[in-house]
């Protein structure tokens, strides 16, 4: 198997218009289409860099802070960040736009965790990510953080073990500042 593979080799950019049949009542996007949109364009990052089979493991946190009205282009970017043994984190971002008034916004930005897996779907291991740019090493430092508090959340990991997320609250040493 490949040992590395750059980041940016497993980048995606894909483009969709937002459609009547994508909207709620007020004509703007609905959550659960653009968390499927956002979904689709990590699997393909996450297919590109360990060309295997790779399925959901986790989403974090996304919130609606900015509506995506019909008719807006929305442009959504994707890139494994970091990989570790089977799972490979994402980081997606989501940009809306509206043409005609020549307006974009970023309006999400995500991190997907994907597992990739044999016929039968076992976990299987991948290739390790290798950052190249400022941004991409920033994302590979703080993907270890995001993989303890995600697997603190989903009780797959003790506490006590996550070593990275004590250090950023300072828990071994509570009087210091
Ligand atoms: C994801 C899945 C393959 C993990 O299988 P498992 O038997 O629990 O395997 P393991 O415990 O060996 O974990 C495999 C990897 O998944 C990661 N993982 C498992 N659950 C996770 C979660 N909630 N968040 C982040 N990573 C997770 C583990 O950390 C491990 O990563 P690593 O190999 O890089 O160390 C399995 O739970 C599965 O198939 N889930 C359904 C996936 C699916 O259908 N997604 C679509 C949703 S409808």
């Amino acid at each position: 198997m490949t040992k590395k593979k750059l980041a940016s080799q497993s980048a995606v950019i894909m483009t969709e218009m937002v459609l009547p049949n994508d909207t709620n009542t007020l004509n703007n996007l609905m959550g659960g289409k653009l968390m499927h949109w956002m979904d689709v364009v990590a699997a393909i990052a996450a297919q590109k860099h360990s060309n295997r089979i790779v399925v959901t493991a986790s989403a974090d946190s996304i919130s609606f802070k900015h509506p995506i009205a019909l008719g807006n282009v929305v442009t959504l970017k994707s890139q494994v960040t970091r990989a570790f043994n089977s799972s490979m984190e994402v980081f997606i971002e989501v940009w809306a736009e509206d043409i005609p008034a020549n307006k974009k916004i970023l309006t999400h930005r995500a991190f997907f965790t994907f597992v990739a897996v044999d016929q039968n779907g076992r976990p299987i291991e991948v290739p390790e990510v290798e950052p190249k740019t400022e941004e991409e090493v920033e994302l590979y430092e703080g993907a270890l953080r995001r993989r303890q508090l995600r697997l603190v959340l989903a009780k797959r990991m003790d506490p006590k073990d996550a070593v990275e997320l004590k250090s950023i609250f300072n828990m071994d040493n509570p009087k210091e500042s």
